[in-house]
């Protein structure tokens, strides 16, 4: 087991970064490059231990994949009626979306499929996908009659449903609407709740029938997928840059300026919430890449942040965040609040108990609630040892909780950042250190 030493910092911090590629949406290229007819070149590819599992799954359904260089992947469809039996079962890693979204996939297709992974990702709940894919007429085995992995899927002959999701994820919204690719009917799918719509951006770009009312979605009867016939660039990932925003903001004077980041309403939830507590963020440079709204992140530290209350539809926009705004409000005045939450639960690790477990060996006052916790704050951290629980965005935000804490922080078992964010522990004193310049044209005002 591998670990992290954080020391505090002492000076603001300063430079300009790039975070690694977003996480969801590389999946999304791989899987539908997969299912399209044509080439799909894809460039900003996340490299990391998830979305190889979802590469690695995808060539043993027969399809194939080329990775040129390591952000560059080239999949060379056959249309959505070309994938073969797997010889063996597909190893999803530690990885939730690889499982839930290629289970939609497994169902379409008229062979035996077994999905299995870490023993993290086998305590993750399944009965959200397989009700809905049985429903469609899929055969869903797993442990726990399907409630748990490994799942058995033979599918094939599916009918399109119309199906309102009982919580807000858009792992299962997804799962439902690449099984829809392959039903002899539309398939409707009704949110809660707004979550990431990183599928059905994608779909529409492959040339997919879909469409979007509130938070209703149809998507129509198609023959086959198209390869985007330019370049599919993954834009770098807002659930990577978040640390560095909340590091920023809590150490005054600092400034950084994030290059590239995808900001769909959709997941920037963490924006609205901090806005709110008082912190200064601005976006740059608005711009579309490949159907996702991308834009430049600039944050500069040293706002008097107030606590804050945090329920209903902003959650799932925020819902990868939580770890990390949770250090935002330790360090905020007055008592912050997170209901609705019950989600954190069941991700990587339980998060509102893991959480808790940690910060309280920084010194945070933080009590857990069944759907999300409360924080008093400003709380002064002590560095402390801490664990990482196997998940990689507490690792981090315990890291980024190190940077303001009187003595050393060490965060174990660090390993499980590969899963997202391999490069953190190097890009991290890169910020913390200023002797990175601000890039060319930015001056700082601190
Ligand atoms: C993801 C959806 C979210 C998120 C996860 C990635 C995705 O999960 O927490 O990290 O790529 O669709 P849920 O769908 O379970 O909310």
């Amino acid at each position: 087991m591998s670990e992290f030493r954080v020391s505090p910092v002492t000076q603001p911090l300063r430079g300009g970064i790039r975070v690694p590629a977003d996480k969801s949406i590389s999946h999304r290229a791989a899987i539908l490059g997969a299912l399209a007819t044509g080439t799909t070149r894809i460039s900003n590819f996340l490299q990391s231990e998830t979305t190889q599992a979802t590469v690695n799954c995808l060539r043993a359904l027969g399809v194939e994949i080329e990775q040129p260089d390591a952000t560059t992947l080239i999949a060379h469809g056959r249309g959505l009626h070309s994938l073969r039996e797997p010889s063996d079962v597909l190893h999803c890693s530690g990885s939730g979306t690889t499982m839930r979204l290629l289970a939609g996939v497994c169902a379409g297709q008229d062979f035996l499929s077994i999905l299995d992974g870490t023993p993290a990702l086998k305590r993750r709940p399944m009965a959200r996908i397989a009700e809905p894919l049985r429903a469609m007429g899929a055969t869903v085995l797993g442990r726990d009659d399907g409630r748990l992995p490994p799942l058995g899927i033979r599918g094939g002959n599916l009918h399109g449903i119309d199906y309102t999701l009982p919580v807000a994820s858009a792992q299962v919204k997804s799962a439902i609407l690449l099984a829809g690719l392959f039903a002899d009917s539309p398939t409707i799918v009704r949110e809660p709740a707004l979550s990431r719509d990183h599928t059905e951006r994608m779909l529409r770009a492959f040339g997919a029938k879909i469409e979007i009312r509130d938070w209703r979605l149809e998507i129509g009867l198609i023959s086959n997928l198209q390869s985007p016939i330019s370049n599919l660039h993954v834009p770098n990932d807002f659930s990577s840059a978040a640390f560095f925003i909340v590091a920023a903001l809590l150490v005054p004077g600092s400034e950084i300026w994030i290059e590239g980041v995808g900001v769909s309403v959709t997941r920037t939830g963490l924006l609205d919430a901090l806005r709110k507590m008082g912190a200064r963020i601005e976006l740059e440079n608005e711009r579309d890449e490949s159907g996702e709204p991308v834009a430049d992140v600039v944050v500069r530290g040293g706002s008097d942040l107030r606590a804050t209350e945090i329920s209903g539809e902003i959650v799932p926009r925020m819902i990868d965040e939580f770890p990390i705004f949770a250090i935002a409000a330790t360090q905020a005045r007055g008592e912050t609040v997170v209901r609705d939450a019950q989600e954190l639960r069941v991700k990587e690790s339980d998060r509102i108990g893991t959480l808790a477990t940690e910060l309280r060996k920084m010194g945070a006052q933080i009590q857990e609630r069944a759907d999300g916790f409360v924080i008093a704050g400003p709380t002064k951290l002590r560095g402390a040892r801490v664990d990482a629980h196997h998940d990689h965005r507490l690792a981090m935000s315990l890291a980024v909780a190190g940077l303001l804490a009187r003595g050393e922080t060490v965060v174990a078992g660090w390993e499980c950042v590969a899963d997202s964010f391999p490069g953190f522990a190097t890009l991290l004193p890169q910020v913390a250190e200023p002797a990175l310049s601000l890039p060319k044209g930015r001056r700082s005002q601190a």
